[in-house]
């Protein structure tokens, strides 16, 4: 069955809980795919996670671009969602228009991903889902303000935690089909997920949200640092580390 944004609104409504992984290549989204993951994020954590920077911000549009055309072309079902990355957006709803739609036209994701609240990033949503695109909101712990925010936990005094529900309120009245909740505390991300009509994707935010989502890596133990709030259901490090070991051995002593 192929998971649209509408798919995802409908499900909040029958209490089905959305499953959301990331990917960055054809090889995992084929995996996450046929695994019966609905929604697979080209997410900016490819910056850290794969392409080695010390944060997301220095990853280009064209790098994004490019990973998701693979996971693009790995996927028959999932909804696919591509993060824009940093300054391609935040400039002016044109500039986000501009950017939103190179993913929309060159790899054939049907969604984008932004982050940050209102007033400036509830306008830029209206402008992308007036032109037709499906927009996902981004809130809490947003690592593309790192500078600003660092990566703790968010909502943590009252103003926070009423700017959060503010925040969460304007991006779905700006036409947002599903909200990412990072780095919470699960009361809070709880009460937004029930003053929503559209659904929560959490992530550190505790399991009131209407679906998960991870770092495909984290979960499958392969990243080199995890989040404290990743759960971890491999050790395909250790094991990738091992099977390359023996390897090395076997030709080593021409077993191979
Ligand atoms: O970039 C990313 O991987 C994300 C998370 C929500 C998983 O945005």
């Amino acid at each position: 069955m192929t998971v649209t944004p509408r798919t995802l609104v409908r499900w909040k409504n029958e209490h089905r809980s959305i499953v959301a992984l990331t990917a960055w290549d054809y090889a995992i989204a084929k995996v996450l795919d046929e695994a019966g993951v609905d929604v697979i994020l080209v997410g900016d954590s490819l910056a850290q996670v794969a392409l080695g920077y010390e944060t997301t911000l220095p990853l280009t549009l064209d790098e994004m671009l490019h990973h998701a055309k693979a996971v693009r072309r790995g996927v028959k079902e999932a909804l696919v969602v591509v993060d824009l990355p940093f300054l391609t957006y935040q400039e002016s709803p044109q500039q986000a228009l501009r950017s939103a739609g190179r993913v929309l036209k060159e790899t054939g994701a049907a969604a984008v991903k932004l982050e940050g609240g209102y007033p400036a990033m509830a306008e830029t949503v209206s402008v992308l889902v007036r032109a037709g695109i499906p927009v996902m909101g981004h809130v809490g712990l947003t690592p593309q303000s790192v500078h600003q925010l660092g990566y703790r936990k968010q909502g943590t005094t009252a103003a926070e935690e009423s700017r959060l529900v503010s925040e969460s309120l304007a991006l779905e009245r700006a036409g947002v089909f599903a909200l990412v909740l990072e780095h919470m505390d699960a009361t809070l991300a709880d009460t937004i997920s029930h003053k929503l009509t559209i659904p929560t994707i959490g992530i550190g935010a505790g399991s009131g949200c209407d679906g998960q989502v991870l770092v495909t890596h984290d979960l499958l133990g392969w990243s080199d640092r995890q989040p404290p709030f990743a759960k971890v259901y491999a050790n395909l490090r250790n094991s990738i580390s091992e099977a390359v070991r023996q390897y090395g051995d076997d030709v080593r002593s021409r077993r191979f």
